[in-house]
């Protein structure tokens, strides 16, 4: 993709400094992008609404009891069709109880169907044409998780996972990435999305890490604000726009032990501090629904927790959207936090705290409860009316009542080649060089390589989970046309230069409990992988995970596979420079291989486009620019975040040096050079000017992501070592300068104090760009 021609804000401006002047050069090069703050001011902003009140009150008064009770419930698929995976069909007697017996309000696809753009003009076609004769034709709200595209749409675009959309630092590309994912995800008749995922990835164990935009909260938050954007634009009702929904709120991805859906300990000032911000920005963004944390706070589970989902989200955030109970997830309240001793209280305590809709999803048991708890007087009408005016706003403005359906012609705007193209440039922008010794990369094109590995020929390995199906583990339902890294580099190369061997593998098998399938790791043929090395100049080494998604992907070890570690070795023991290529949603510890490897090039979940990416920055057709956006941990207990509290890095007698990663926040390497110098703050009124001049110091043109971090030397809520507050990115050609200007505002130099409330502190702060530093005062 070409990126949009913005100026950078690099200017020529004469300010009136307090501090120091600013010297700025004028930008050269067009294909800049406006800085982190630039982006997020202009996103938040949502455009003119329709008023729907009238509308709404008209309905909401003609409803009965069970009418808006059907509206607050939604159902899976399998609840109105027959069949499984990909043959399934409606079956009539089941859609009629759904949809006209008990009225329902929404339908999620779960985790199986991935059907054609076809298939689900005729499956939604025929729920929309039920709901269209019921009594007050109220459309149903179908919805799917389009987590990096519309991922079960056959032929769908799919982009990289959100952690490696972070990567990038260049939210224009999340956005534009997002905006297709809604046209693909509305030409396929759904209106709404479960995506973005906003929960914050700072526990590498938690098996939803890839799903989000890592570990550091501004950079989330930008990131979010350009994907709900994408999806939602200006105007949600137009055919190729849908709605978005946070998820899930809020704290879910930080439990105690990393495993998914298990228990969390934030106290109210880190929960501001670290995982509201991100969903804050996304509701001022014009989100239209949220989900819930399926987890518990404290020993709230997050369906109960009124605080959360009404005094900040409603009071405070001020969001007018409905919110949505993950799946199950008020059955779970009994079964598996035991805080109501059946699933009628459960669903009163879910109710009253402000869930609008619940992810029931496979029986009718809410609905009949609901409808029980408001007769005998124990939720009241006004929240049933409450919930409803919500969920009612939403299908008007989406405009579902006009049109339920969307024209035949979107179908002709599906999986464009050039959206194939935005999905290419994005995984190029994510990968990551993390290690380049004796810049043995870019390799040669007339290099003699061994690719081997077990995430060298997988796609599955390159998307991960939800992809055509939940744990994305169908290779099947794959794309025939796509490279792996093997066919990449074959393409890349020619053949004649390639050997292939796997060395070994990963297979899904039933895990200890025998439930869904897990990851399982097995040698195949190192002995044959070391001899095919004996030929050839360089490995390519590709390792990491299979796929996985949610409970299913929880480990018991960070650590690379046993089997991975031995390919690794044995390779290494040929004297054979390696390249590691690392394939994974979350960082697996590599330092027993560590320091044998060559180079180390973080990929991520790259998807389907991902192999050509890969191979276009081993052989240096592009430079690469990615940043880690987390802390790539060096041991299994090193689980330390990069704004972690100084002492945790200080070598002194009571200092820990417990931080010592193998990789930093914010690393990434080019096959260029970039020195920064002159880093300058001025103030003007309540404003500071960050400015930095970056050269571009080697031969090649490179994308450089310049990170501005803030650190408050003393306050009262002990302060983190630093805090990433803004981010460019930008073009330099070489022997090229750039000085680029960033604003901070006082908000900058806040923390959420004792009392759960942004405080500003008197005293010194450091500014920190690159290798350079500077302080100042506020008095
Ligand atoms: C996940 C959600 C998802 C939902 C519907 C749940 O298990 O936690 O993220 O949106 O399923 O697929």
């Amino acid at each position: 993709m070409r990126n949009p021609v913005v100026t950078l804000r690099v200017v020529s401006l004469t300010l009136c400094l307090a501090l120091q002047p600013l010297i700025a050069i004028k930008a050269q090069s067009a294909n800049d992008l406006p800085d982190s703050d630039e982006f997020f001011q202009r996103n938040i902003r949502t455009g003119p609404e329709r008023d729907n009140t009238r509308k709404i009150e008209d309905l909401l008064k003609r409803m009965t009891l069970e009418e808006k009770v059907g509206q607050m419930t939604q159902l899976a698929i399998g609840m109105v069709v027959n069949g499984r995976d990909q043959d399934v069909k409606i079956d009539p007697a089941k859609l009629d109880k759904a949809v006209v017996k008990y009225g329902v309000g929404s339908i999620l696809n779960v985790s199986d169907q991935a059907l054609t753009v076809d298939r689900w003009h005729e499956i939604i076609g025929e729920i929309q044409g039920a709901a269209k004769k019921t009594r007050l034709g109220i459309p149903v709200i179908y919805g799917i998780d389009s987590i990096h595209g519309a991922n079960y749409v056959q032929g769908a675009t799919l982009f990289p996972q959100e952690i490696g959309m972070a990567a990038t630092f260049n939210p224009e590309l999340m956005k534009r990435a997002a905006e297709i994912t809604a046209i693909e995800t509305r030409a396929a008749a759904m209106p709404w999305s479960f995506s973005p995922v906003l929960d914050l990835g700072r526990n590498p164990l938690w098996p939803r890490f890839w799903e989000t935009f890592g570990e550091d909260p501004y950079l989330a938050k930008v990131m979010g604000v350009a994907f709900v954007r994408g999806l939602e634009g200006a105007d949600v009702s137009s055919q190729s726009q849908v709605a978005s929904s946070l998820k899930h709120y809020m704290g879910y991805s930080f439990p105690l032990t990393g495993r998914d859906r298990t228990p969390a300990w934030i106290p109210e000032n880190y929960l501001r501090e670290y995982f509201l911000p991100t969903f804050d920005a996304a509701v001022k963004a014009g989100a239209r629904t949220i989900m819930v944390n399926s987890g518990e706070i404290n020993g709230v589970p997050g369906h109960i927790n009124h605080h959360v989902l009404t005094d900040i989200l409603r009071n405070e955030l001020g969001f007018k959207g409905f919110v949505v109970s993950d799946w199950e997830d008020i059955k779970k309240l009994v079964t598996t936090w035991r805080i109501a001793a059946d699933e009628k209280e459960a669903t009163r305590l879910a109710i009253m705290a402000g869930i609008d809709m619940s992810m029931v999803p496979n029986d009718y048991s809410f609905a009949d409860h609901l409808l029980a708890l408001v007769k005998e007087g124990a939720v009241p009408q006004s929240r049933i009316d409450e919930a409803v005016r919500r969920i009612l706003r939403v299908k008007f403005e989406l405009g579902l009542f006009e049109k339920p359906m969307p024209d035949a012609s979107l179908k002709s705007k599906f999986a464009l080649p050039e959206y194939r193209q935005v999905s290419l440039e994005a995984a190029r922008e994510s990968i990551t060089l993390l290690k380049n010794a004796n810049n043995i990369l870019p390799l040669a094109k007339t290099t003699k390589v061994l690719v081997t590995g077990p995430t060298a020929d997988s796609l599955v390995s390159m998307n991960n989970g939800w992809t055509y199906v939940w744990q994305g583990s169908e290779e099947g339902l794959y794309p025939k046309d796509r490279h792996t890294i093997r066919k990449a580099i074959e393409a890349k190369i020619g053949a004649g230069n390639v050997t292939f061997v796997q060395g070994t593998k990963i297979t899904r098998a039933p895990g200890p409990s025998n439930s869904t399938p897990t990851d399982q790791e097995a040698e195949v043929d190192i002995p044959a992988a070391v001899r095919a090395a004996q030929n050839v100049d360089v490995i390519v080494l590709a390792l990491g995970e299979g796929s996985y998604c949610e409970t299913p992907g929880n480990i018991t070890d960070l650590t690379i596979g046993e089997p991975q570690i031995k390919l690794a070795e044995a390779l290494k023991a040929t004297g054979k420079p390696i390249v590691l290529v690392l394939v994974e949603g979350r960082p697996r510890i590599i330092n027993r291989i560590a320091d044998n490897m060559n180079a180390i090039v973080m990929a991520y979940n790259p998807s389907n486009e991902g192999g050509t990416a890969i191979a276009d920055v081993l052989f240096g057709d592009v430079n690469p620019s990615g940043k880690l956006p987390f802390t790539y941990p060096r041991t299994p207990n090193g689980l330390i975040n990069y704004d972690h509290k100084p002492f945790e890095t200080e070598n002194t007698a009571f200092g820990n040096m417990a931080f010592n990663p193998q990789f930093k926040f914010g690393e990434g390497l080019s096959y260029t050079t970039f020195a920064y110098s002159d880093l300058r703050l001025g103030k003007q009124n309540e404003e500071w000017q960050v400015s930095v001049t970056v050269k571009n110091t080697g031969n090649r043109a490179g994308k450089e992501a310049v990170l501005v971090y803030v650190s408050d030397l003393v306050a009262s809520i002990s302060p983190p070592n630093k805090r990433l507050r803004r981010f460019a990115k930008i073009n330099i050609e070489p022997g090229q300068s750039r000085t680029l200007t960033f604003k901070l505002r006082r908000d900058d130099l806040s923390f959420i104090g004792a009392d759960n409330k942004p405080t500003v502190e008197p005293g010194e702060f450091e500014v920190r760009v690159g290798d350079l530093t500077q302080k100042f005062t506020l008095k």
